[in-house]
């Protein structure tokens, strides 16, 4: 495993370790100890688009591992893939640094940055996906439900990359997934084929949330206008009018759901604030545990 672009890429026995390693070096940095696997090592972090967990986690991540991460916005470098191309930015990188992390726009960025880098390329959220929020999801619900498998998940609003990521990581863990979208923004027929090869029957479609979160034992939601979708917000906007969690919605599901929303959160739009704050929300545990998954990630990639 050189980089880790996307769940798919992964076999199922790898994301297991990743997290069972999650798990162990959690346990180990809450109480107070460190394992300092990546000290002199350094991390290049190239962002093309607004972060405040996978910024701040994975820099501490690195910091905690004993190693140096660095930010760089596209406007200190000329732009990803515009003064100079991907594939030199890649090479010149790899003798500098001992990783590159990168959240753009095009999916394409990171798989053409990890075709050219002899050091690891972690996909930090492109526009197709974001697999290491679905690792840390996948951690918070095992944590809360004391198990992965049959878990069911029902994805309400976007079928998007975060809903995309999730679905490979339902696919390759036996996890279910119902997802709940307007027309025209389902997520694709062709990813919930390739999660469905994985785990027959795992993901499916709807476009009524009340029947979605029926049994869930998770109710998760992201943002109806993701970044770079800013001039579709309007029209988002309405077409997700009925694809609110909100607390009708949460009385056609058990009593005892899980609310989760990978953040940042609209309230008022895919979540309200009573449901956001309420004692079913273990979303903070959820993007607490980005920090926990990336540690991990780093130490298996970077050592
Ligand atoms: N969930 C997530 O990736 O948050 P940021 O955009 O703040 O990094
Ligand atoms: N779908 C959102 C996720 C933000 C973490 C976006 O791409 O903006």
């Amino acid at each position: 495993m050189k980089d880790f672009l996307c769940i798919n890429d992964c076999a199922a026995e790898q994301l297991k370790e990743l997290l069972q390693e999650s798990s162990e070096l959690k346990k180990l940095y809450k109480s107070g100890e460190r394992d300092l696997c990546l000290s002199g090592k350094s991390l290049a972090m190239l962002f093309e688009k607004p972060s405040l967990r996978t910024r701040i986690s994975f820099h501490v991540a690195m910091a905690e591992l004993g190693g140096n991460a660095i930010y760089v916005k596209p406007e200190d470098i000329g732009g990803i893939g515009k003064r100079e191309p991907i594939k030199d930015m890649a090479r010149v990188l790899s003798r500098y640094v001992d990783g590159i992390m990168a959240r753009t726009f095009e999916h394409y960025s990171v798989t053409e940055l990890a075709e050219f880098a002899t050091v690891p390329v972690i996909n930090a959220l492109t526009d197709w996906s974001h697999p290491c929020q679905a690792m840390a999801d996948v951690l918070t619900i095992q944590e809360h439900c004391g198990k992965i498998e049959g878990v069911k998940i029902a994805y309400i609003g976007d079928g998007n990359n975060v809903a995309r990521s999730l679905a490979f990581a339902c696919g390759k863990l036996d996890m279910k997934m119902v997802v709940a979208s307007p027309t025209g923004y389902d997520l694709d027929a062709e990813s919930i084929q390739a999660a469905n090869r994985t785990s027959a029957n795992c993901v499916s479609q709807t476009n009524d949330p009340r029947e979605a979160v029926a049994n869930a034992d998770i109710i998760y939601t992201d943002t109806w206008v993701s970044m770079g979708q800013e001039d579709e917000k309007q029209e988002r906007r309405a077409s997700f009018e009925d694809f609110q969690v909100n607390a009708e919605l949460l009385k056609s599901a058990p009593a005892n759901v899980k609310i989760m929303h990978c953040l940042p959160a609209h309230r008022g739009y895919e979540i309200t604030d009573e449901v956001a704050e309420s004692d079913n929300s273990i979303m903070f545990d959820q993007a607490e545990n980005r920090l926990h998954f990336q540690r991990a990630l780093l130490k298996k990639l970077m050592t």
